[in-house]
């Protein structure tokens, strides 16, 4: 008798949650927004694995988003979102650019959530705005947002300078609101998605883990380093300026490290860093949870895994019940 599955793929079951029904995905895992990094040949790999893949807008370039969108609709037919991180929108046009792109999921983050989120809804889209504290998550459910992504300061990429974990901010905003929330900040495996879950979270967003993921788009060099990184090897720039930011512990950013303003201007060469592998032409946007990240894993592995890991976890928990 030949076994049929032996080379199939473990596939869990879905897991529903608020979230996962509101989204129309399996599992409520979503793909962080990156600049040039959150193109479609990650999103689709993670929309294709049953999470939620979400296409960047804060690189500006909206002709390649647009055709980023359209590469798609051609490697899935799995929903998946848009990001509108405020601080980077140059064309004022954004929202009409969203919601022509016939998008029905977009997070808005670095921003103030009553400017976009009123145009969007009447558009007919599920809007979710990335808040760093309990004052930014109360202004955004105020401006009538259908969810929240509560962004632990441990998080890769751009922070509040008054960073707050997210062991304290989850709970304390899940305690606030009703509205669904994505727990953001340190997520990237099974345990941290159970104790996202137990604090208070409907889904979780990975940034720094899908950055090392095999399908993420940057260079191998930045890969290596969060495999190679410690926990304590990101570096807060900016903690008493703007715009406050976590970043991979670099010889570049260690310079930084003390200065009382770090200027966008050190990002200028992203793209050396990112796609030529310079580590030291710009600033890599990096969470602690490098400190636990030990492989780069192709995408379906990371969220399959982790499923099974969360299902796992609550199992063993159980005994405590
Ligand atoms: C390289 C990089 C770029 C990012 N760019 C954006 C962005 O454009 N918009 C946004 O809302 N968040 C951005 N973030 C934050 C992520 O969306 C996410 O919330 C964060 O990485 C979660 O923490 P983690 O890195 O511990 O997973 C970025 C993070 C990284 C690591």
């Amino acid at each position: 008798m030949t076994d049929t599955n032996a080379t199939a793929p473990h596939r869990p079951a879905p897991v529903h949650s608020r979230i996962s029904e509101l989204l129309g995905i399996d599992y409520p895992i979503i793909q962080a927004p990156m600049g040039w990094i959150a193109r479609s040949a990650l999103a689709s790999a993670v929309s294709n694995a049953g999470g939620l893949g979400i296409i960047e807008t804060s690189s500006g370039e909206l002709d390649n988003v647009k055709a980023e969108i359209a590469k798609m609709r051609d490697l899935t037919d799995k929903p998946f979102g848009v990001n509108i991180a405020q601080a980077f929108v140059r064309d004022p046009n954004i929202v009409e650019f969203v919601v022509s792109q016939g998008v029905k999921f977009v997070t808005t983050s670095a921003g103030d959530p009553t400017k976009y989120t009123a145009q969007l809804k009447a558009a007919g889209l599920t809007v979710f705005h990335v808040v760093p504290t309990l004052a930014g998550a109360l202004k955004a459910v105020d401006a009538g947002v259908d969810g929240l992504v509560v962004e632990g300061g441990e998080g890769g990429g751009f922070k509040n300078p008054k960073d707050v974990s997210t062991m304290v901010l989850l709970p304390l905003v899940a305690s606030k609101v009703s509205v669904p929330i994505v727990a953001a900040g340190g997520i990237t495996d099974g345990m941290s998605m159970a104790a996202a879950f137990a604090l208070g979270a409907d889904a979780v967003q990975m940034g720094t883990r899908m950055v090392s993921a095999a399908e993420s788009p940057v260079h191998h060099n930045w890969k290596q380093a969060i495999v190679d990184a410690a926990e304590t090897d990101t570096v807060f720039l900016n903690r008493f300026s703007k715009p406050g930011l976590r970043a991979l512990r670099t010889e570049r950013t260690t310079r930084l490290e003390h200065d009382d303003h770090v200027s966008l201007g050190e990002m200028a060469n992203a793209l050396d860093l990112y796609f030529g592998g310079d580590m030291e032409a710009a600033i890599a946007l990096t969470g602690q949870v490098a400190g636990r990240i030990e492989g780069v894993e192709p995408v379906a592995s990371i969220i399959h895994a982790t499923i099974d890991g969360f299902r796992a976890r609550i199992a063993a928990l159980q005994r405590f019940a």
